[in-house]
This record gives C-alpha cells, sequence and structure tokens, in this order.
C-alpha cells in the first residue's frame, strides 16, 4: 500500500541498476565469487519503479525474486555484465551500479574438471587476471548532462576517504558508501552519500526505505542540474 502511494519523482525515466556478485569460473564445476546478497540493488530497482521509472536490473548469480515491473537480465561473469550494460548505458537517465563484481577471473577457464593429482602432488596455483571496471568503463562512454551514474563503495574502513578516491578514480558525481561486513547480506544498512561538495549520511533503515531515500536525492539532483 504504501509503496503504491509512492511519489512518481522518476516518472518517464530510464534506470539502470546493476546488482549481486559476478561468478567467475575456474573449470566446470567451480569458480571465484562474493558473498554480495543483491539485495541493496534490488530493493534500488523496487523502488526505481515505484517511483514511475523504466527499470533494467543486471544480475549476478543471486537467489531474489524479481521486483513487479522490473526488466530483469540475467549475468554470472563480470565481463558478461560488462557486455549486457555498455550498450544500454547511453539510453538511460540513470545508472546505478551496487554490483559486487569480482576484481579479478581465472586466467584460463579448465574445459573439464581440474582432478586432483595422485600421489600428493601439490595443489593447482590459479592465475588472476583483472576483470574491466564496468563503472568507470559507463561514465566514460556516457554523456553525463543525460546519463547521471551513481557508484556504491563497500568497505571495511575509512569509508569517507575510500569513496571520494573511488569518486575521482571513476569520474562519477555521486558514490554510495557502506561498512561493512556486518550489514552484507542484512535486510537493513547506513548508507554515505558523498559527492564533490560533501557528505551526507542516510540514518540506519531497512534497504528498502534507504532505496527510496536514494533514489529522492538522485531525482532531485537530477532535477537541479536539468530543470
Ligand atoms: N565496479 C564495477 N566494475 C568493477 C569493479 C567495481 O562496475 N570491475 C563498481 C561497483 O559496482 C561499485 C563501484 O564500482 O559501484 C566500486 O566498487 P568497489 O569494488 O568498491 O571498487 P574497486 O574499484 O573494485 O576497488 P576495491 O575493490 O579495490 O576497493
Ligand atoms: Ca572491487
Amino acid at each position: 500500500l504504501i509503496a503504491h502511494f509512492q511519489p512518481k519523482r522518476l516518472a518517464g525515466k530510464k534506470l539502470l541498476i546493476t546488482a549481486g556478485p559476478t561468478f567467475e569460473p575456474i573449470d566446470p564445476v567451480r569458480g571465484i565469487t562474493n558473498l554480495s546478497s543483491g539485495k541493496m540493488g534490488f530493493a534500488i530497482a523496487r523502488a526505481a519503479v515505484e517511483a514511475g521509472a523504466e527499470v533494467t536490473l543486471v544480475a549476478g548469480p543471486v537467489h531474489l525474486p524479481t521486483p513487479r515491473g522490473v526488466r530483469r537480465l540475467d549475468v554470472q561473469t563480470a565481463q558478461q555484465m560488462f557486455d549486457a550494460v555498455l550498450p544500454l548505458a547511453p539510453q538511460q537517465d540513470i545508472v546505478v551500479a551496487t554490483a559486487a563484481v569480482a576484481d579479478w577471473r581465472p586466467a584460463q577457464m579448465n574445459a573439464h574438471k581440474i582432478k586432483k593429482k595422485d600421489g600428493g602432488k601439490a595443489a593447482p596455483v590459479f592465475e588472476l587476471t583483472e576483470n574491466p571496471d564496468i563503472l568507470a568503463a559507463v561514465s566514460a562512454s556516457v554523456d553525463p548532462a543525460k546519463t547521471f551514474c551513481v557508484g556504491f563503495a563497500a568497505e571495511s574502513q575509512d569509508l569517507a576517504k575510500h569513496a571520494r578516491e573511488k569518486l575521482e578514480r571513476k569520474r562519477v558525481p555521486l558514490i554510495v558508501g557502506n561498512l561493512g561486513p556486518v550489514t552484507f547480506g542484512r535486510d537493513d544498512n547506513a548508507l554515505l552519500l558523498v559527492d564533490a561538495q560533501g557528505e551526507r549520511e542516510l540514518p540506519h533503515n531497512d534497504k528498502l526505505s534507504l532505496a527510496r531515500e536514494l533514489l529522492r536525492d538522485v531525482a532531485e539532483r537530477i532535477a537541479k542540474a536539468r530543470p
């Protein structure tokens, strides 16, 4: 019922969200991933639909139902997420990157399951290679006057400092910081909005309420930039 009465601040806007972890295969039965639940990204997708936006959700492997009214594209690897997101980005009014993209992937994918060697030989050593930075590539490829990019930063310490560093490195106008790992996978969190001017805290709340507050803030930024 509350959802129904949310103001339609994003009516007519297109919004793309990345969410969840990525999974980087080592062989057909195992790989590298992380503990991202996807909950914050899915909450933003739901809140964006409530706000009247046309929403595309590009999700890594998560166990969450698709919010009503959302177009969902499922991917596994960082490269697949990159390939899904980059062509769609220039048409968006807002891109929100909440995905915990695996920073590295195994340099080689073995076509068959790697077997333990007989006779106690050494464990395999995997070479890793860095994945592309999806958010940085999006922000470099869109018109910043058309597409507003929002990044997330999950940190275990020095939140404001790391968030500000990411704001500059990825050249986005807004980074949303949160401190973990205690909040990862939970239904609640607190967020720190970091932009070129300063910082604003969205105090501890459930993730859907935080998502609504974040989108209200972003809608205001867009309205100010393009009245
Ligand atoms: N991100 C991305 N593609 C990547 C890595 C990160 O799009 N390959 C995005 C995340 O979705 C998030 C933001 O960039 O919005 C920050 O992610 P984070 O992992 O905190 O930053 P990194 O640049 O990977 O730095 P590090 O993990 O070393 O702190
Ligand atoms: Ca990272």
